[in-house]
Order: structure tokens, then C-alpha cells, then sequence
């Protein structure tokens, strides 16, 4: 009997588990559905992929784009070293901050240092207007919380990305703008960002088109939720808790009924 019931809860995990990954996946009605390591209850990241993730956004994205709710630091929880981390921060400038002399500026320059790991990752313009003024007046969006932001997360995404095309017969697009089937009404002021072996992948990964989009759309996936790994290892705890709880409530029920009858 006990174990019939185990079964049962377990039947109804493992249905609770199916129902939760396809639900993840079905958002976004006429995007083509990805399968992502981190779908689905026992869902987590490919750390070989969010460091190749991070190579694409520093060598193409960080051009034009922000992922300000990052810290140099948050770099180590994808499998970054300290000093890996030390090393990439201090490829850029922060200001220095005043000086002994209360000085920010000198000879009418700002005083910078190496970015350090506590600084948050360097952002490509100083402001929104000099953002503007270098994309034809259209402003990238802060990539941080994308994946979160938009509606099909990292398939719209990895659509997005991979869906630059010609314009079909008929459709005229305006000035400076790019044709691509999957940005809401079709004309993005991007052009396609990506193109194959656009990256030298150190891990050897070969950098076709396709395989870059999933790459930076995982590592965005991270970046917008970080704690996704913890989130569904808690999760599977409080599950594996609920059924031993049940088949022990179980037991003592009959313990108790026992001597009833
Ligand atoms: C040369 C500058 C430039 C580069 C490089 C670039 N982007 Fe963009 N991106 C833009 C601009 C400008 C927009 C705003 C487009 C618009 O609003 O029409 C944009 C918009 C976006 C959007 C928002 C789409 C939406 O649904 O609103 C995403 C996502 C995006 N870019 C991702 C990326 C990724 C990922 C990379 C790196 C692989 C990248 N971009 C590289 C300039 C760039």
C-alpha cells in the first residue's frame, strides 16, 4: 500500500517535472523551441559554454552594449579563476574617483585606473546620448536582464540573433535599419551582429553562426538569472522532502488507525 503511494507521488512528481520543462519551452508562440541545459527541473549550465558565452559578449556585444547588474567578480561562478578575473577587469578603465587633492579631472581629463574585480563591467558608452549618437539614434539595450525582459527569453533571443535575412519581395526598410524575421515588426536599427568564425573560440568550439547565438544566449541566461542553479537545486530538496514526509505521514496514519478498526 505504502509503496503504491509512493509510486503515485512519485508518478506525480515526475509529471509535475515534464509539465514545468515544457512550459519553460512553449512560451514565445512562433519561435523555434531550443533545448537549453538549464530547462526543466534538473536544469543547469554547460560552464565550458557560459565562458565561451562571455568571449563573444566581450569580443562583439561589449561594443555596443551594457550588462550593468554584473561585477567582474560574478566572472569566478562561471568557472573564471581569481586571477583569470583580476586580468579581464583590468583590461578596462574606471575614473579613479577623487584623488588626495579632491581632483576627478586632470588637464580637463578624467583620472582613471585599471577596472578592478569589485567594479562592475565596463560599460561601452559614457551615456545614453553617446550611445544614440554612434547607433543612428537607436539605443542598445543594457543586456543584463534581456533573456528576462523580452517574451520566449533565450529562444527569442537565439532567434533574434540568428534571424537576420534579406527583406522579402515588397517590404521597404527604412533608413539604417536591418530586416530580421523575428524582431516585432521586422526592422531592428542592429545589424546581424554575428558571422560565422566571428570568434575564436580558445576552447576550440568550432564558431559557426548558430553555435555563437547559443552560446552568448546561454551566458546572457545566466547573467539575467544567476541563481537559477540553486533556485532548482532547492527545489528538487523541498520535492524529496514532501515525498519522504508523505509516505512517513502515511505510516504513522496507519499506526494510528491501527488499532482503531
Ligand atoms: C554595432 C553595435 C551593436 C553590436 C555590436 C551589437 N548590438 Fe545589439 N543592438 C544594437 C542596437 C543599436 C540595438 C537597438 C535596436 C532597435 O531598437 O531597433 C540593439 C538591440 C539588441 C537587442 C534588443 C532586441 C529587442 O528585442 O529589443 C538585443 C537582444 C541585442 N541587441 C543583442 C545583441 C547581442 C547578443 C550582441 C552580440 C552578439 C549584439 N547585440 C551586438 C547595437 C549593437
Amino acid at each position: 500500500m505504502i509503496r503504491n503511494l509512493i509510486a503515485a507521488v512519485f508518478a506525480a512528481t515526475l509529471s509535475l517535472m515534464v509539465w514545468t520543462g515544457g512550459a519553460a519551452a512553449s512560451e514565445g508562440a512562433d519561435l523555434p523551441k531550443q533545448e537549453w541545459t538549464f530547462n526543466g527541473i534538473f536544469g543547469q549550465f554547460d560552464r565550458a559554454q557560459l565562458k565561451r558565452g562571455f568571449q563573444v559578449y566581450k569580443e562583439v556585444c561589449a561594443t555596443c552594449h551594457s550588462v550593468r547588474q554584473l561585477f567582474y567578480r560574478n566572472l569566478t561562478e562561471i568557472g573564471f579563476t581569481a586571477d583569470q578575473v583580476k586580468n579581464i577587469a583590468a583590461e578596462a578603465e574606471v575614473a579613479a574617483g577623487p584623488n588626495e587633492d579632491g581632483e576627478t579631472h586632470k588637464d580637463g581629463e578624467l583620472i582613471k585606473r585599471p577596472a578592478k574585480p569589485f567594479d562592475r563591467i565596463v560599460k561601452p558608452y559614457a551615456n545614453d546620448l553617446a550611445a544614440r549618437a554612434a547607433n543612428n539614434g537607436a539605443l542598445p539595450p543594457d543586456l543584463s536582464l534581456i533573456v528576462k525582459a523580452r517574451k520566449g527569453g533565450a529562444d527569442y533571443l537565439h532567434a533574434l540573433l540568428i534571424g537576420f535575412k534579406d527583406a522579402p519581395e515588397g517590404v521597404k526598410l527604412q533608413e539604417g535599419m536591418t530586416y530580421n524575421a523575428y524582431f516585432p515588426g521586422n526592422q531592428i536599427a542592429m545589424s546581424a551582429p554575428i558571422s560565422e568564425d566571428g570568434v575564436e573560440y580558445t576552447d576550440g568550439t568550432k564558431a559557426t553562426v548558430d553555435q555563437i547565438a547559443r552560446d552568448i544566449t546561454v551566458f546572457l541566461a545566466w547573467a539575467a538569472e544567476p541563481e537559477l542553479e540553486e533556485r532548482k537545486r532547492l527545489g528538487l530538496k523541498v520535492l524529496i522532502f514532501l515525498i519522504v514526509f508523505t509516505g512517513m505521514l502515511y505510516a504513522v496514519k496507519r499506526r494510528v488507525w491501527a488499532k482503531l478498526h
